[in-house]
């Protein structure tokens, strides 16, 4: 087993990122020496934001957090990301016994594809269990109140966005 520093991983779409989101990097920062958000580019589900404005949104929100860094991670394996990125840990969080089976089926085939690195599931605050971010969309797409859920950047950010979310065919769509 490695003595160097702790990595983690942390990877996911953040399309957007969410208050749940922040809840687990602060905790996984505690945990580990770095925690590295890892934001997939390149998703078969077409994003509302781009890789690049995903990545510009969480650091901003993540400015001030120490031993965080914020990346994109294009394809290809998780576990050969980790790797090169010296993580021995992927982080993720479970909010509902509903995330489990999917979390649970990653996690072994991660684990089958590289014994070295563990998975290691962390729990968000209450407030935040229920909250995703397609959630997010479709309440904010439809009217609805999202405070508190999302960091206030993300608030905006989603208002400059009404349109795409509302008709996606409004706008050219970005990789
Ligand atoms: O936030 P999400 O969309 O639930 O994140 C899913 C993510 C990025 C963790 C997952 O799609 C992933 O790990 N993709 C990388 C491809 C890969 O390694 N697949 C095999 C892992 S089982």
């Amino acid at each position: 087993m490695s003595t160097g520093p702790r990595v983690a991983v942390y990877p996911g779409s953040f399309d957007p990122i969410t208050n749940g989101h922040v809840d687990i990097i602060a905790r996984g920062a505690r945990l580990f020496d770095r925690i590295v958000v890892a934001v997939l580019a390149n998703e078969a589900k077409t994003p509302l934001f781009s890789a690049a404005e995903r990545v510009q949104i969480i650091r901003e929100v993540l400015r001030g957090h120490e031993h965080v860094e914020v990346d994109t991670f294009d394809g290809g394996l998780l576990v050969d990301y980790a790797e090169r990125k010296g993580a021995s840990v992927i982080v993720r969080g479970l909010r509902a016994v509903s995330d489990f089976e999917y979390e649970f089926q990653m996690a072994l085939m991660n684990r089958r594809l590289d014994h070295d690195i563990e998975t290691v599931f962390m729990m968000p605050a209450e407030q935040y269990t229920y909250t995703s971010s397609r959630l997010i969309k479709e309440v904010f797409r439809l009217g609805g109140e999202v405070r508190g859920l999302v960091p206030p950047l993300v608030e905006d950010r989603l208002r400059s966005k009404q349109a795409l979310l509302r008709d996606p065919q409004s706008a050219p769509r970005h990789a």
